[in-house]
């Protein structure tokens, strides 16, 4: 046979090119996982049959004084006419929050017994709330109850000033949200809840799930993993407690549209899951991710948002263990109504995880925003960056050594590209020795650091959980009990292997940890020294365990408080970074914001670190699912979120690293980063035309800081995502439900639709209301709800700005933020139909806590056809920052979409009156230096 040359070279790139594909071989499927395949089975037997009884039951209850609660307890009834006593409690809390719980009491007693006597908390676990939440929660008061039938089968109560009911179903069990008389949330409304209680460790007693209903299903299908893990390298994993799992169905009647429950290389509207596998939530270190799929990735918030128009839902399932959930739309009749031609879409999803209390939060509100303030009223709202984590990262996979780093630093100002971080990676360390530098190569570190504050600019190390056995704090670790320990009865500290070969791992949930981890970041260490310009990168913190199970921790092994790695397993991250984070605040001695990136992450994650989306590959498909990725991001409340430009595997082509700096531009957090492995990619490498467009890109984010911070301040106050998506902006539209291309930058009006596609030259950006946008660069206007072309050659980001919207911004070229921070400011007015517009601009230090004593301003720009105002809030306070702003003036103020003919203005402030020329240009007028300070009221009038 003779093979043609071509053919032959394709033969031979086909064995040598790297192949970059996830190795899903080594994390389970639904069906590999034992409780998963349970709950999913007994879903389906409970389904199928019409006659089936519901098992769980209120057999009593209580209403708490004041009406904060109602208590008491399920029945869950076996086969044998037994019942297992499961006390629950249905609280209000603060923000249209409704809470359930659900226990069993046999674990609360204590009187259960442990397979091998290992010494573990046998409670079930009830502590994911307490990392979750950011305080205790307020409670609030529910209405008198109101029966709703005489025979008592349920009880009513309503709240949010009566707008909302919540009812509580007794037999079966089942918990309503209703607004007026219609349920937007139930829970239970399929049976499929499902706890399954503690029983001996000989399998005597059937486990839901296992014992067919329905003689079909042959018993061999379903016996699964109750007491035993029978997957790959889980075998050697203990389950100690036996089958513990926890699972409820929550239906969203007339929701077709749900979002949330990252992380997941998927769209941003979650899928049906009925005919594949469901969205896992379990934090692994997943190489090389494949995208448009459910599996698990390095984080997980069990938090979902449902939008339908005129109301929005939350459903929180706070819990840390191994989750899954399934999701079914399904066409419905609506309640009450028996007219085919009334049908509507619900979402029915299933919930189920490996062990733990019930515990999910119920919140109700208008819009995704009320919804997103309930959420972030619970967990709390991001924290306010340093305005400098807001500018450009500068990463790779590895700087190697000073001179590196400082000559890509010097290369960035010769290109006159702002950036304001650079990183460095694990071969910075004495052999993966944390706290340690390789001298050779860094013999001066702080000096290397206080050289690169000479131009504002920081340096973040990395810093990973995984200690290397045989050095100070891994002997610290294991000598004081601060490190995870093994399933072993000795409490021996857990041993596996990482980056830097065996290592023990630090236990964060310790609270003594946190006080040994702030030593070792403190001002004066061997690692740091005094520098004020360190700041951290944790990663690996799901945490990656080479050698582990699912590249993880064993789930038998031991965290502080008795409790097993497969009940806290998803909130080990946070635990982490909260700790450096701790630590990094008393560096400073409290004084200013750390700035913490962190792979892993759980609801409440964004109270202390930024994240980014791992690993992901150098090709135009990653590029498109970073947006939705990162939009899902801000719908769960961590907004501050980012992909690696550039892409982390491969190297990318100049047009598509062009493209991805022109989208990064608009990621809440915009790092470039690239692994060991790729070549050598910062901007001025790639040459003309591309080094000087990724220049202006660059450039465009650095002008726009001011609306970024801003954009974080009302993160910060209302849980407002950063990259917005459009149903926030228009919930009432349906039509951009599933759009996860384009997006807002918070409430600026600023609308963006990244090119993600090779070879682009236009694209069409989706307008979803009547309003008028114009085009960013030259005020065009564009107009009509529906798609519209937009050019996009290489040097053109589509954006456009919404009629309505004042922007305030920076343009002159700086090296830094901190350099820009008494730079003079742009307003650009961008009139709506009705020729008014009006915007918010946010300032403070960008890097302290004295916000928090009102050393800040609010101003609030309102334009309408008489002129220009600003109000100020704070502008009266005689506080250091709020003063020094005295000399920050506004150099122009740009009026888009006006018919302005005058050749001067009236400008008045504190008290004095002057005039400003006016310029007209193309589609536009510009009122000339009106010296206006930025930090006092003022007025414009035409
Ligand atoms: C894995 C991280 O995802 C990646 O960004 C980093 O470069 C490597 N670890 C090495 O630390």
């Amino acid at each position: 046979m003779r093979i043609r040359a071509h053919s032959l070279l394709l033969l031979v790139l086909f064995f040598v090119a790297p192949t970059w594909q996830v190795k899903s071989e080594l994390f389970k499927t639904c069906d590999q996982s034992g409780f998963c395949h349970r709950n999913r089975h007994f879903a389906l037997q409970v389904a199928a049959q019409s006659n089936y009884i519901p098992k769980y039951a209120v057999s009593l209850f209580e209403i708490d004084e004041p009406r904060a609660a109602i208590t008491g307890v399920v029945e869950k009834s076996l086969n044998d006419a037994t019942t297992v006593r499961l006390p629950f409690r249905v609280q209000l809390l603060s923000d249209n929050n409704v809470r359930l719980l659900i226990d069993e009491e046999a674990r609360s007693n204590g009187t259960v017994t442990v397979k091998d006597g290992k010494k573990i908390n046998t409670l079930r676990y009830n502590e994911a709330a307490k990392w979750a939440f950011r305080d205790e929660p307020q409670a609030g008061i529910f209405s008198e109850p109101v029966a709703v039938a005489s025979d008592e089968k349920s009880l009513r109560f309503s709240y949010g000033d009566g707008e909302f009911t919540a009812e509580l179903q007794f037999t079966p069990f089942k918990l309503t949200i209703l607004h007026g008389d219609s349920p937007q949330i139930v829970l239970n409304d399929r049976n499929f809840l499902n706890v399954e209680h503690w029983r001996a460790q000989t399998p005597s007693e059937p486990i839901e799930g296992e014992e067919p209903l329905d003689n079909n299903v042959s018993a061999e299908e379903t016996m699964y993993d109750a007491f035993t893990d029978s997957f790959r390298d889980c075998k050697s994993d203990t389950v100690p407690l036996g089958p513990e799992s926890v699972a409820l169905d929550v239906s969203l009647p007339g929701f077709k549209h749900v979002y949330g429950i990252p992380e997941h290389a998927d769209d941003l509207s979650l899928k049906d899951t009925t005919a594949g596998e469901p969205y896992r939530m379990f934090n692994v270190d997943i190489f090389e991710y494949e995208i448009d799929s459910r599996m698990a990735m390095y984080g997980s918030v069990p938090f979902m948002m449902a939008v339908k128009p005129g109301m929005a839902a939350g459903v929180f399932w706070v819990n840390s263990a191994d989750t899954w959930v399934d999701i079914k739309k399904e066409a419905e009749m609506k309640a009450g109504d028996q007219t085919a031609f009334n049908l509507q879409v619900s979402t029915k999803t299933h919930w189920i995880s490996e062990n733990g209390v019930i515990d999910v939060v119920l919140s109700i509100g208008k819009t995704p925003t009320d919804v997103s303030k309930s959420y972030g009223a619970l967990t709390g709202f991001v924290e306010l960056p340093q305005l400098f984590a807001l500018g450009y990262h500068q990463c790779r996979w590895n700087y190697n050594d000073e001179a590196d780093v400082l000559g890509v630093s010097a290369n960035m100002d010769k290109y006159q590209i702002p950036y304001d971080i650079i990183w460095l990676d694990i071969e910075y360390t004495d052999s993966k020795k944390y706290f340690t530098w390789k001298k050779e190569l860094f013999p001066d570190p702080v000096g290397m650091m206080r050289q690169l504050d000479r131009t504002g600019r920081k340096l973040v190390t990395i810093i990973d959980p995984h200690i290397k056995v045989g050095y100070e704090v891994s002997d610290h670790l294991i000598k004081n009990n601060l490190a995870v320990q093994s399933s072993s009865a000795d409490g021996s500290a857990f041993h596996g292997h990482c980056w830097p070969g065996e290592s023990v791992w630090v236990d964060t949930l310790n609270p003594a940890t946190d006080e040994y981890w702030s030593t070792l970041f403190a001002n004066g260490t061997q690692f740091s020294g005094d520098a004020t310009n360190l700041h951290i990168w944790n990663d690996m913190n799901e945490p990656s365990v080479f050698s582990g199970p699912e590249t993880t921790s064993p789930k038998d092994t031991v965290h502080y408080g008795g409790w097993e790695a497969r009940s806290i397993h998803n909130l080990y991250g946070m635990t982490y970074h909260e700790s450096t984070f701790k630590a990094m605040q008393n560096r400073s001695g409290g004084r200013n914001r750390p700035f913490i990136l962190t792979r892993s992450y759980f609801a409440g994650s964004q109270r202390s670190a930024a994240m980014w989306t791992g690993d992901n590959m150098s090709q135009w498909e990653h590029l498109k699912a970073s947006l939705p990725m990162i939009l899902t991001s801000g719908v769960v409340g961590m907004p501050f979120s980012g992909a690696d430009v550039g892409g982390f595997f491969g190297n990318p082509s100049k047009e598509l690293l062009t493209r991805w700096y022109q989208a990064g531009i608009w990621y809440p957090f915009f790092r470039a980063h690239a692994h060991i492995d790729s070549r050598r990619r910062e901007p001025w490498i790639a040459g003309e035309p591309y080094t000087s467009i990724i220049r202006d890109a660059v450039r465009f984010r650095y002008s726009l800081l001011p609306m970024f911070y801003t954009s974080f301040y009302d993160a910060n106050t209302q849980g407002v995502p950063v990259m917005k998506p459009m149903f926030y902006e228009t919930p009432e539209n349906p039509m951009t439900y599933e759009i996860e291309d384009q997006f807002f930058l918070g409430n600026t009006g600023l609308l963006i639709k990244p090119i993600t596609e090779e070879g682009a030259t236009a694209t069409e950006i989706y307008l979803p209301d009547e309003q008028v946008y114009y085009s960013y660069d030259k005020y065009t206007v564009f107009k009509g709800e529906g798609y519209h072309k937009y050019g996009a050659l290489l040097e053109q980001i589509p954006v456009l700005l919404k009629g309505g919207s004042i922007l305030a911004r920076k343009d002159r070229y700086r090296r830094s933020s901190a350099l820009m921070r008494y730079d003079p400011y742009t307003l650009v007015v961008a009139l709506d139909t009705a020729g008014g517009a009006s915007g918010t601009l946010y300032v403070d230090d960008g890097q302290s806590y004295d916000y928090k004593q009102s050393d800040y301003i609010v101003v609030n720009f309102t334009a309408t056809e008489e002129g220009i105002q600003a109000q100020v809030e704070n502008s009266g306070l005689k506080l250091p920052f709020i003063a020094s702003l005295d000399s920050v003036k506004i150099q122009k103020i740009i009026l888009v979409g006006s018919a302005l003919a005058q050749k001067a203005v009236s400008v008045s402030q504190s008290g004095e009156t002057w005039d400003a020329s006016v310029v007209s240009a193309a589609n536009h007028v510009v009122i000339k230096s009106p010296g206006i300070s930025i930090n006092k009221p003022w007025n414009v009038t035409f």
